[in-house]
């Protein structure tokens, strides 16, 4: 099972997300966006979208820190009190997104409009979100010290996959809940080339985070003039 799980199925879901991605880009390019729906309602959008956003990047960034530095996150893990702040940080922007994507997922629950939008990709890409940062939530909660054991066992195996040499063995022991969350974030990786996710691979809708308002408004026609009677 482990085997499948994390020594096969990753190359098949990693070539869909590659093959994909270049596929949707070269056929499709003007389909990048994730499809406004600011001008239908902004207030739970932007309750929803800023720690949200804020929140998953800045975890992401991590992740990837350790990915690349997995020696350094366990040299400043070393001293307590350095181990306590990256793991406290880690946890206050996990529980940002948590936040952020819960307000997204009732706004599309809620407001009819936004709802009339809604795709079925869209669903799914809020249900593989929602598990991802439930259990991320859940391996920082219960079985600490992540980053430690992100380091030494999670990315000693990602790195496997990267290298052609699959060793499960590196991941074989760890959490249900764990095993959930890394093959959940293939899954991840999987639906972007499908779904509004397309927009997370390129680099402008991320100047949202800081651009001013922009108000899109309706295109409408001039109202018809010619049959109105003018009276003097
Ligand atoms: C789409 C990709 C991913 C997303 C959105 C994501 C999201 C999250 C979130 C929100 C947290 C909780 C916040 C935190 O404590 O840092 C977390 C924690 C964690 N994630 Fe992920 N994750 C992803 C991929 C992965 C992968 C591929 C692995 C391992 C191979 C992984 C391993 C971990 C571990 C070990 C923790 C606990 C960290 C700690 O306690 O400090 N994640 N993740």
């Amino acid at each position: 099972m482990n085997q499948i799980f994390f020594g096969s199925l990753p190359y098949i879901l990693i070539t869909l997300a590659v093959a994909g991605t270049i596929y949707r880009f070269t056929m499709s390019k003007y389909t990048w966006s994730s499809q406004s729906s600011q001008f239908l309602e902004n207030k739970t959008l932007f309750f929803g979208s800023f720690p949200w956003h804020y929140g998953i990047i800045t975890v992401l960034f991590f992740h990837i820190l350790g990915f690349f530095i997995p020696g350094a996150i366990l040299g400043w893990n070393a001293a307590p009190t350095r181990l306590y702040i990256l793991e406290l940080s880690g946890l206050a922007f996990g529980f940002l997104a948590l936040f952020g994507l819960l307000a997204l997922i009732y706004r599309r629950l809620t407001n009819a409009r936004v709802k009339a939008l809604t795709t079925g990709w869209d669903v799914l890409v809020l249900i593989v979100l929602l598990i991802q940062v439930v259990t991320g939530l859940g391996n920082a909660i219960f079985y600490r010290w992540g980053s430690n054991w992100y380091a030494a066992s999670a990315v000693p195996w990602m790195w496997s996959v990267i290298t052609l040499s699959p060793n499960v063995d590196f991941v074989a022991n760890l959490p249900l809940n764990t095993k959930i969350h890394i093959f959940n974030a293939l899954l991840f990786f999987g639906l972007i080339p499908f779904s509004r996710l397309a927009h997370f691979v390129v680099w402008n809708p991320y100047t949202y985070l800081w651009r001013p308002y922009q108000v899109v408004r309706w295109y409408r026609r001039a109202p018809r003039t010619e049959n109105i009677v003018q009276y003097k």
